[in-house]
């Protein structure tokens, strides 16, 4: 594997002070996965049924921390989709239209309370087909895609309340296609709204972790809901592309790359398809020498080594002020280097997982341009897995601005260290990327926090703490980082028409 090691790189300084190894040895504590099913195979749902594929066409998935094979999609061709969208609009011309909101929101509920009860199973296939640490997928997804459900349950009946003075009707029927860093929170985010305002859906997940989203259909055939409202067609981007270009769909929901979101938003233009589009970051965290230094490195490996830095809102760039620069790095490469890497069921792994190869492949091709760039790599001594993919949390000082490192998404566990010295100086390397979608700021003043928060042209800023979702919160970015909003009253607004 073209994996980059410690070897190749030669960390820069001898790191540690502290052998963490030698004092705190944990025992692994797997998560059995002995409940959670999964068939050999998975059919597309069209119709409240699962259907085969015209074409007869499965691909396989895998998990990422092993490179077993888990199971079998369908490949959904352009008849797939189209019959998916004939049973979207069949479903929203009929029965889902003739029901009370009430009605509708009792749908919602009753999932989300299914999703709860089911919490364990769903995590534990989330880590298994994606790569995440059941940690997280247990205790930020799984929670997380219950709460969507709550909270755009209780707006079903309440949309003239939300938007006083308007008359809100649904869009029609949605194509939605999502990534694969956070699979079923993204179906979550996307089917809830779209759901609560009267809308149908034909969703598509990411070809390499589509497990949570057809084990979600069989729960929404479970849950009695009315055959057509939702649809999943699994496949890679033809299959999306199918779904972008088709011409009885009303409105257009993406997550995933930038690259993408062009390509889309250019097939988009000139119809008049509604659309929202959340794409990629590269996230500044401004850490001030005024900061608790012990919570902001807390919040800076959350925000980089959550997830294996598969977060579009991910913090990967630091920005820290000259007097405590040496104290946070010291402080950063002692906290990485207890970090453990490895099984992503085991429940005390930290960082799980890459998700693919494609985005291994990714990592490393840029951990090389960082040391074509000249930058330091420091990475942490852990041991890690010598099957699947892992990479070991990296840290790259000795940046400049202009470098690609620090302009380009790079989507792994991969943190750019720079400095400032004033708050202005920080605000205008924080902006100084195509990307706006999230930001941080770490300080004892308040008055620092809102010059930097009105400084930041990024759609979320979180100010001495990172990476905390809640469905009441709209999300989305400026620049290339997307447009529109998801979450909260916004996210709502955008399954409407007025
Ligand atoms: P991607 O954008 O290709 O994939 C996201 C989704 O779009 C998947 O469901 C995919 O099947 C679908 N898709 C791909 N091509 C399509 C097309 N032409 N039309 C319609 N749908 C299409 O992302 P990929 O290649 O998996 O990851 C590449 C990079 O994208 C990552 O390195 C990362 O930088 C970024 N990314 C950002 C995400 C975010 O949350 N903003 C999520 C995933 C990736
Ligand atoms: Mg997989």
């Amino acid at each position: 594997m073209n994996e980059v090691t410690k070897e190749t790189y030669k960390p820069t300084s001898p790191n540690s002070k502290l052998d963490f190894a030698s004092v705190w040895e944990y025992a692994p504590a797997p998560e059995s996965a002995s409940h959670a099913e999964v068939k050999n195979k998975y059919e597309l749902f069209i119709g409240g049924k699962f259907v085969k594929p015209s074409s007869g066409n499965y691909f396989e998935s895998t998990n990422p921390a092993n490179g077993e094979v888990i199971t079998e999609f369908a490949e959904a061709s352009k008849s797939d989709v189209n019959k998916a969208v004939k049973a979207a609009r069949k479903a929203f011309e009929g029965e889902w239209s003739s029901i009370s909101a009430k009605e509708r929101g009792k749908y919602l509920y009753r999932i989300a309370r299914m999703i709860q009860e089911r919490a364990r199973e769903f995590a534990v296939l989330e880590s298994m087909d994606g790569g995440k640490p059941i940690r997280e997928s247990r205790d930020v997804d799984i929670p997380l895609v219950a709460a969507h459900f709550f909270y755009y349950a209780g707006w079903a009946d309440k949309l003239e309340y939300a938007f006083p003075g308007q008359k809100p009707e649904a869009v029609g029927v949605c194509g939605q296609i999502i990534p694969w860093n956070f699979p079923l929170l993204m179906l979550a985010w996307k089917i809830a709204p779209a759901l609560a305002c009267g809308n149908t859906v034909v969703l598509k997940p990411a070809e390499t972790t589509s497990l949570t989203a057809l084990k979600f259909a069989e729960l929404v055939q479970e849950a009695g809901l009315p055959d057509g409202v939702v649809n999943i067609v699994t496949g890679a981007g033809e299959t999306g592309a199918e779904i972008v270009n088709h011409k009885d769909i009303d409105k257009i929901a993406f997550t995933g790359s930038t690259g993408v979101g062009k390509l889309i938003q250019r097939s988009l233009a000139g119809t008049d398809k509604k659309f929202t589009l959340e794409l990629g970051g590269k996230g500044a965290m401004i850490v001030f020498e005024d900061a608790p230094i012990d919570q902001a490195v807390e919040g800076i490996i959350n925000a980089i080594f959550f997830n294996q830095g598969h977060v579009c809102c991910a913090g990967s760039r630091l920005l820290v002020q000259e007097g405590v620069a040496d104290t946070v790095m010291q402080k950063l490469k002692d906290r990485m280097e207890s970090l453990i890497v490895g099984d992503p069921l085991d429940k005390n792994t930290d960082v799980g997982a890459i998700n693919s190869q494609g985005q291994f492949e990714t990592i490393n091709k840029y951990l090389k341009i960082a040391l074509d760039e000249g930058a330091d790599v420091y990475q942490s001594t852990c041991n890690i897995p010598e099957n699947g993919y892992f990479v070991r949390p990296t840290l790259l000082s000795n940046v400049s601005q202009s470098n690609r490192v620090v302009q380009e998404e790079i989507f792994g566990p991969v943190l750019t260290i720079q400095t400032f010295r004033t708050a202005d100086e920080a605000i205008q390397k924080a902006n100084n990327t195509p990307f706006g979608l999230a930001g941080g700021v770490w300080t004892d003043k308040g008055s620092k926090i809102f010059k930097v928060g009105s400084g930041l042209r990024s759609g979320v800023v979180w100010a001495n703490t990172y990476n905390k979702f809640d469905p009441t919160s709209p999300f989305g970015g400026y620049k290339e980082s997307g447009v529109g909003r998801e979450g909260g009253l916004h996210g709502l607004g955008a399954y409407l028409k007025f």
